[in-house]
C-alpha cells in the first residue's frame, strides 16, 4: 500500500525557509523538523539522529548532500535519508511540495488520523 500524508502548509511558496547547506528547523503540526537545501532543492528530516538522538542541526550539510551529525559524525542522504556512513541507521525525511499558495510538508497518517 502506498504511503498517505496529511500535507501541511510551512510557508509562502517564495520563502526560500533555509539557506542552501544550512540547516534551519520548524515547528510542522506539532513536530519540530529540520530543513536544509542542497542544490536549491528543499528537504526535510527529522530533528534527532536515529542513532543516539543528536540535534542534526547543530550539524552540518555536507558537500554530497548528506547532513553530519554533531555527535559522532554519521552521514544520511538529505534525499532518503539513507545512511550513507554505513552504519545502518535510517534518517526519517518528509516529502516536500512547491505549490502555488506556499510550501507543504508532508506527514504520514497514521491509523488514529483515518
Ligand atoms: S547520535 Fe548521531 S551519529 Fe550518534
Amino acid at each position: 500500500m502506498s504511503k498517505q500524508y496529511n500535507w501541511y502548509r510551512l510557508t509562502d511558496a517564495d520563502d526560500p525557509v533555509v539557506a542552501e547547506q544550512a540547516i534551519a528547523v520548524y515547528e510542522v503540526h506539532g513536530k519540530k523538523i529540520c530543513f536544509s537545501r542542497f542544490g536549491g532543492q528543499l528537504y526535510a528530516f527529522a530533528y534527532k539522529c536515529p542513532h543516539a538522538g543528536g540535534l542534526l542541526a547543530e550539524g552540518f550539510i555536507d558537500g554530497q548532500g548528506n547532513v553530519v551529525c554533531p555527535l559522532h559524525r554519521y552521514r544520511f542522504s538529505l534525499r532518503n535519508g539513507y545512511n550513507s556512513s554505513g552504519e545502518g541507521f535510517y534518517l526519517k525525511t518528509y516529502p516536500i511540495e512547491m505549490r502555488e499558495d506556499g510550501i507543504f510538508v508532508g506527514m504520514e497518517k497514521s491509523w488514529l488520523s483515518w
